[in-house]
Order: C-alpha cells, then structure tokens, then sequence
C-alpha cells in the first residue's frame, strides 16, 4: 500500500497493514457476505436496512482489498442460485440496491482500474439489472488492476452441471477428445476460468457451512469464519484473517519445510 493509501485508514489498520507479510498475501480473496438480516433485527429495522449497510461495507473491503496491494481478485457472494426463495419484496430490493450500485461505483471503477465482472446465471435476472451489468462490465473490460467478481443468482452445483453439459457437448461434437480432458481442462468450463486460484474464502457471523459457493475452487482455500456481523466487518476485521491465513501451513497435500510425519504411515492425512 503507499504511503499516502494507507495514511487514508484508521490507527489500526495501519498498525495491522505493518504486520503483513507482503510475500504471503492472498491474490484471490472470496466472501460469503452472510448476517444482514440479523444485523437489522437487532436494531429493529426492515432486513433491506442490513443489505444497504451491506453495501456500504461492501464498499470500503473492495477499496481496501484494491489499495491494500498483493490482492488480485476478490470475489463476493451476492445472491445466491437459493435466494429466489426470499420474499418478494427483498429480492425486488436486493435488485434495486445492485442497479444503484453498479450505477454509482463505475466511473470509480475505471478510475481506479478495476475490472468488474460476474460469476453465476445473470440471463436469469430481471433485464434492467442485466443492462446495468453489462454496461458496467463493458466500461471496466480493459482495467487491469483488480477484479471485482460478483456472484449473482450463483450456485456451486449448478456452476458444476453446466461444465459438466458443456464438456458432454464438446465430447459429442468432436472439440474435444476424452483423452486430453484432466482436472485443467474441466476447470477451464467453470465460471471462474480466467480468475486466480481462490486462497482464502471469509465468511462473516458464524455459520460454518459453505453454502453451494465455489466447491470446487475451495479445494485447498483456507476457510476462516468470524462471528461479525457483515455490516460490522471492516479492513481491521479483514486484516485480522488475512494474518491468520499468512499463519497457515499451507501444503496442498504435500509436505512442509515442517519436521513432521504425515502419510499412510502415521496416519496423518496431508
Ligand atoms: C446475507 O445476509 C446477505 C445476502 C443474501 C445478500 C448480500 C448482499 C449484499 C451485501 C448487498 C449486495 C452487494 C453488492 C456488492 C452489490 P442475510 O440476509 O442472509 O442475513 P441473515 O442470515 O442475518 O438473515
């Protein structure tokens, strides 16, 4: 981060930001913005009040994650492929609230050089949202710097399936033959094919469950959980996971420079 960027964040997040190892930064950081409605029920307000400050926090963890440096990509689990279940009323908000948004926050995109795009079935969402979408993803197509990935109407099963039709079609029509079809290739059908691996998947209030989001990119993620609230999740909240991810004995199913067994031997798994 420059000296100037970091000077713009309160005592303790500056404090924090000295404490990181720039060498171990994660470059893909992806969020399952969960607590919301809880965060409003306990101030006696509609849930859409929660998804608004939602925003607002959504807001300054883009800037951050962008200004911070050694952060590539991150990813925000926004409306999942379940949450047409919601009432009526909340989902025409949440439709409302993304419109506003990607309305207000393009011209800063570009400004700053980040790249917004999608993961997840937006031809399912209503036309002014896809319009919205794609004028915001056609103004940021050559930013470079970052990138905004949201997950809109996003399921992981479904991101499956439809790699998985798309291989089937391939096969069936001679693109591809089934020997040189391997784990990369596969991974080249899902949504997230020109992203970076995904490091680090944050989820805010508590619940320790993945929710359908990026099962097969969390293969060797690190997964950190907090019990804050999203609207009370903020860069020092942030920082603190990504110091305990630079913690981690990342391995892969390898070995550490670490002195210990693993294997079939002790009975350790990788
Ligand atoms: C989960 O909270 C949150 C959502 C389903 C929506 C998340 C959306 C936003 C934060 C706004 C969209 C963001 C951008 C950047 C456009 P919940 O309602 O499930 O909370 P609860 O579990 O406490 O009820």
């Amino acid at each position: 981060m420059t000296l100037a960027r970091l000077h713009d964040w309160p005592a303790l997040v500056q404090k924090k930001v000295q404490a990181l190892d720039p060498r171990r930064m994660p470059r893909h950081i992806a969020f399952i913005m969960d607590g919301n409605g809880r965060w409003a029920r306990m101030r006696h307000r509609r849930r859409l009040m929660g998804h608004r400050e939602g925003i607002k926090t959504a807001k300054s963890i883009i800037r951050f994650c962008h200004d911070v440096g050694g952060i590539d990509c991150i990813t925000l689990f926004a409306f999942s492929t379940e949450n047409w279940k919601r009432p009526k009323l909340e989902i025409a908000g949440l439709m409302m609230l993304l419109k506003y948004f990607l309305r207000r926050e393009t011209a800063e995109m570009v400004e700053n050089d980040i790249r917004f795009r999608t993961i997840g079935r937006i031809d399912e969402f209503p036309g002014f949202v896809q319009r919205e979408l794609h004028r915001t993803m056609e103004a940021t197509a050559n930013c470079k710097s970052f990138t905004l990935n949201i997950a809109l109407n996003y399921g992981a099963r479904r991101e499956i399936l439809d790699a998985a039709l798309e291989l089937h079609r391939r096969l069936a029509e001679g693109e591809a033959r089934r020997e040189q079809v391997d784990q990369e290739y596969f991974e080249k059908l899902l949504y997230t094919a020109d992203l970076p691996p995904l490091d680090l998947l944050i989820r805010t209030s508590g619940e320790l469950r993945v929710s359908n989001f990026m099962l097969w990119q969390i293969a060797y993620a690190e997964l950190y959980v907090t019990p804050v609230l999203w609207p009370d999740f903020g860069p020092s909240e942030l920082l603190d996971a990504i110091l305990d991810y630079q913690n981690r004995d990342r391995r892969f199913g390898g070995l550490s420079g670490r002195p210990h067994v693993q294997g079939p031997e002790s009975g350790i798994p990788g």
